[in-house]
């Protein structure tokens, strides 16, 4: 089967983690620290935290706002289950907003129509790794978090994604385009709220075992700040997350040159809506290609294609639709989104022949 997504792991992952492991340290340690640094060094991050995922990461950031309880946010319906949950969580009111049919991400208007009196914060996602313009937000004068699980390499006017907003996260799992098998973290504007970040990750304690060690006569007393769960990175992940810092470059090139052998070769299928790219100026970070397919043919469309082997996907089932958020929205395009949109086969783990496949079977479909 010729997966939907997937991440390319090898020798350098190995390497990285054989050292940790000599070193009998798996937990949160110097690997973490480095991961830290680099990251945020290569997308020009203040500071950076790493945590165990980016759904965790959300609930983080929604706890760094500190809003009043009940608050509104408004987010949108077509993403990924924890964004609503960390507004839920952190005792807050999601409140669903449309996208844009085309770039499938939420616009200063699809988000001002779902705005209310008690709004207190935004979500933005960039959905699949094409960059949401944030300024067009700040206009809203409330916080936006800004969820940059797709756009680990995406960029808008000069500047990375997850850096934009108030606070920004980031995920690293087994599938992201910087994957680490479960992993995720954490920017801000003000760079105080990555240390509370750091102080509330390990259950509120303020410092991991590791880090509390200097300087400190009674070292094994705890200064909780505040009631958290445990969030910590492990050394192992971070290992995976090195060694893919330094290929990223080359993963995302796979990506890139994978995505525009699809826009090329799908150009003449008339039945079929292709993405679409970041404007000029902009990067995109391919982490998902997502074709959409009109007249209630997408069901067979999927279909025909896990016969042939060949998975694909739908991120995301609209929040909205979803009973547990007890929502009243209509959203049609993300509705619309629901019953016609696909994500097909785009990950550096590809061979060219795996993506000739893909469009040989979309090719040959007859509905
Ligand atoms: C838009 C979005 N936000 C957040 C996450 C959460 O990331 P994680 O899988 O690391 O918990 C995901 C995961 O796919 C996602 O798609």
């Amino acid at each position: 089967m010729i997966n939907v997504f997937g991440s390319l792991v090898g020798r350098e992952e190995l390497e990285e983690i054989r050292t940790s492991l000599e070193a009998q340290w798996m937990g949160i340690g110097p690997k973490t620290a480095a991961f830290e640094k680099q990251f945020a060094q290569r997308l020009g991050l203040r500071d950076f935290a790493l945590l165990d995922s980016g759904s965790n990461s959300l609930y983080l950031a929604m706890k760094l706002l500190d809003l009043p309880p009940g608050s509104g946010v408004v987010l949108p319906s077509f993403t990924w289950i924890a964004c609503a949950h960390a507004v839920v969580l952190a005792g807050c009111r999601p409140i669903f907003c449309d996208v844009d049919l085309e770039t499938q991400n939420v616009t200063p208007e699809t988000v001002e129509r779902a705005m209310t009196p008690d709004t207190r914060a935004v979500m933005v996602v960039h959905y699949g790794g094409l960059p949401v313009p944030v300024e067009a937000f700040e206009r809203f004068r409330v916080p936006i978090v800004e969820d940059a699980a797709h756009a680990v390499d995406s960029k808008h006017n000069g500047r990375y994604c997850g850096s934009m907003g108030d606070v920004g996260i980031y995920s690293f799992d087994a599938i992201k385009n910087l994957a680490m098998g479960e992993g995720g973290g954490l920017t801000a504007k003000d760079p105080a709220r990555v240390t509370r970040a750091r102080q509330l990750r390990y259950c509120g304690i303020g410092k991991s075992g590791f880090e509390a060690s200097a300087n400190k006569d009674r070292w094994w007393e705890y200064n909780i700040s505040d009631f958290f769960p445990k969030m910590l990175p492990s050394d192992i992940a971070a290992s995976i997350g090195l060694a893919q810092l330094r290929k990223l470059d080359a993963m995302q090139a796979v990506r890139k040159k994978y995505w525009e052998i699809y826009q090329k070769e799908l150009a003449p299928v008339s039945w079929l809506s292709r993405p679409v790219d970041a404007p000029a100026g902009d990067t995109h970070s391919y982490f998902t290609y997502c074709i959409r397919v009109a007249g209630g043919k997408r069901y067979a469309l999927a279909k025909h294609l896990y016969q042939k082997g060949v998975y694909t996907t739908l991120r995301y089932h609209p929040l909205h639709m979803n009973p547990i958020y007890k929502s009243t929205a209509k959203l049609p395009v993300t509705e619309r989104l629901n019953e016609e949109a696909l994500s097909i086969p785009l990950h550096p783990g590809l061979s060219e022949a795996d993506i000739a496949k893909v469009i040989a079977e979309i090719k040959a479909f007859r509905a």
